[in-house]
């Protein structure tokens, strides 16, 4: 779901990224974003999120689609993001990169930086202080690049990498999960979208 800008987050988290280096150079980037999904690990999600990229131009992807909260969004959730990169040799690299967060609405928010308030307003939600209320979300489409203000660091390794965003209970039951793809390219490698 929002937990899609939680890349950002985790693009910035260095002292983690130590422990998860991809034997990849590494250098200024951009980021491709290639899709967002349901990771469909059950049918019946308390936190249902349909979204989706759409290429708008050559050079702007938005994403789409909405979100159904059956619980609030709030800090008695916690988010757990599986970080996995793709091997040069196919298929994603086992040994991913986990990362917990507890207090998820105000992590989230934290995470989120300058892409909270956009975010909020692009899929109406009625308030941009935590906790998000219970309710049905829709947006017609944002722009991806709403991130860029964030204080992303400089260099990464170029890749392709998967996150998988799951939103659990404190007792470890899962509410719901949503995946990211995206690929970490030269600046210059594709046509700026
Ligand atoms: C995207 O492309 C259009 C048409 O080529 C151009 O007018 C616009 O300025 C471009 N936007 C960005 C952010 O590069
Ligand atoms: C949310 O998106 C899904 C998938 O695109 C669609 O089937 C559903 O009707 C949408 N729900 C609302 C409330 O717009
Ligand atoms: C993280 O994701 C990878 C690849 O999908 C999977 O093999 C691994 O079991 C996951 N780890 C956890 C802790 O969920
Ligand atoms: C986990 O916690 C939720 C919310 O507090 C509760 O509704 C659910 O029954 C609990 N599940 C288990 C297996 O304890």
């Amino acid at each position: 779901m929002i937990l899609f800008w939680i890349i950002l987050g985790l693009l910035s988290l260095s002292e983690s990224q130590k422990s998860f280096l991809p034997n990849l150079p590494a250098g200024e980037y951009r980021i491709v974003y290639d899709a967002v999904y349901n990771c469909k690990y059950s049918k019946n999600n308390l936190v249902e999120v349909n979204l989706y990229f759409s290429k708008k131009s050559n050079n702007m992807t938005e994403v789409k689609g909405n979100f159904t909260l059956h619980i609030p969004v709030d800090d008695d959730l916690n988010l757990e993001v599986n970080f996995s990169s793709w091997s040069l040799r196919g298929g994603w690299v086992k040994n991913s990169f986990v990362q917990n967060f507890d207090k998820m609405c105000t992590n989230l928010k934290m995470l989120a930086g300058k892409a909270w308030s956009p975010f909020v307003e692009a899929f109406h939600v009625p308030t941009n202080k935590c906790p998000i209320p219970k309710g049905t979300y829709t947006t017609k489409g944002i722009d991806v690049r709403v991130v860029d203000g964030n204080n992303f660091p400089k260099v990464f390794f170029y890749g392709k990498y998967k996150l998988e965003m799951k939103i659990k209970f404190k007792n470890n039951t899962l509410v719901g999960c949503e995946a990211l793809e995206i690929r970490v390219v030269r600046p210059w490698e594709l046509p700026n979208f």
